[in-house]
């Protein structure tokens, strides 16, 4: 079967001067239809970046310098503006961090929910308005019939994500992206949140792809998870594998830095030095001038990906011998 999502060899750059500097490279991942994929990584690694290229949003002075992504067989990248238009929202859809941003402050909450409907051409009035109220319901929104006429402003965070995931559903698309969703939240607020994208999936039938720096809610929600470092996949697998046996230093590092009842009190382990600067990343793998096992080799080439077990693989040269120690 084909994957819904099947993205090959992606490369980002961003302009500096006449030059295109490499700040995702040669990237690939497939999401399959109803999976749930995590990206995990570190600030500034590429994940928004990926996101946006994938909804055709890049801001200005970024752009796709190669690869190539399919969408249910599709290329998305050789699509007019207006078949590009009609699959964003409609079929890929992407929720932010701070929903206030995407919300506007001077429309109730059901006008805003039902604005994608309108946008892909729908006009009757009370046939949106019931379609809201359901979509609320399906999505377990207390109150509809009263939230429906509130205005941003008079929600808690929590509850204008919740929204702002009802507005991203409105048209049943078949990948939500989300983006740092829960990252600005309380933790039972998170985690209601996090119940309504199990939601979004099983019931709506939605694959998501779920971004985020924290690897709990990414073990807790996903299937398969992607870990990306200053703009290369390193490891990828299902979350299970990847938690559970870890091959690059790297996965290993971000793992062991995770605070744990046993290490209370002790200080946290985290991975020493900083991500590389788009200007400074070294030619071969970017992460070896901070992992402990890197030898000569890891600072010429990038590995190609090792299929250690099935479905998990891993960029490094020396994975096995990591494996065993
Ligand atoms: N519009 C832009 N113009 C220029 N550089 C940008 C732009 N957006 C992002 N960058 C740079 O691209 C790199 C990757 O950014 P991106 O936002 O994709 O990271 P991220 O993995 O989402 O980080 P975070 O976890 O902080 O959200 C960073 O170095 C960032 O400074
Ligand atoms: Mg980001």
């Amino acid at each position: 079967m084909n994957p819904l999502l099947d993205v090959e060899r992606l490369s980002l750059g961003i302009r500096r001067g006449k030059a295109y500097l490499s700040v995702v490279d040669a990237i690939g991942f497939q999401i399959q239809t109803g999976e749930m994929v995590g990206i995990l990584g570190e600030s500034g690694c590429g994940k928004t970046l990926t996101a946006l290229a994938l909804m055709g949003l890049l801001p200005p002075g970024v752009r796709i310098t190669g690869g190539a992504i399919r969408f249910m067989g599709r290329d998305l990248l050789n699509l007019s503006e207006r078949e590009r238009c009609a699959i964003r929202g409609n079929e890929i859809s992407m929720v932010f961090q701070e929903p206030m941003s995407s919300l506007n402050p001077v429309l109730t909450i059901g006008r805003q929910i039902g604005e994608p409907l309108v946008l892909h051409g729908r006009k009757n009035k009370r046939l949106i308005h019931r379609e809201v109220l359901d979509m609320m319901d399906k999505l377990g929104l207390p109150e509809p019939a009263k939230l429906i006429t509130a205005y941003p402003h008079q929600l808690s965070g929590g509850m204008r994500q919740r929204v702002m995931l009802a507005l991203a559903m409105m048209c049943k698309p078949k990948l939500l992206i989300a983006d740092e969703a829960t990252t600005a939240l309380d933790l039972s607020t998170q985690a209601q949140i996090l119940r309504l994208l199990e939601r979004i999936n099983r019931d709506l039938g939605a694959s998501i792809l779920f971004i985020s720096h924290d690897l709990a809610l990414i073990r807790r929600l996903c299937d398969r998870v992607l870990v990306m470092y200053a703009g290369k996949i390193l490891e990828e697998g299902t979350v299970e594998a990847v938690f559970s046996n870890p091959l690059h230093e790297y996965t290993k590092g971000l793992i062991g830095s995770i605070p744990q009842q046993e290490r209370k009190g002790k200080p946290l382990l985290s991975i020493p030095g900083t991500v590389p600067s788009l200007d400074e990343k070294p030619p071969g793998c970017p992460f070896a001038p901070r992992c402990g096992k890197a030898s000569a080799p890891c600072l010429v080439r990038f590995p190609d990906p090792l299929q250690v077990t099935p479905g998990h693989q891993v960029c490094c040269v020396t994975p096995e011998g990591e494996t065993n120690g």
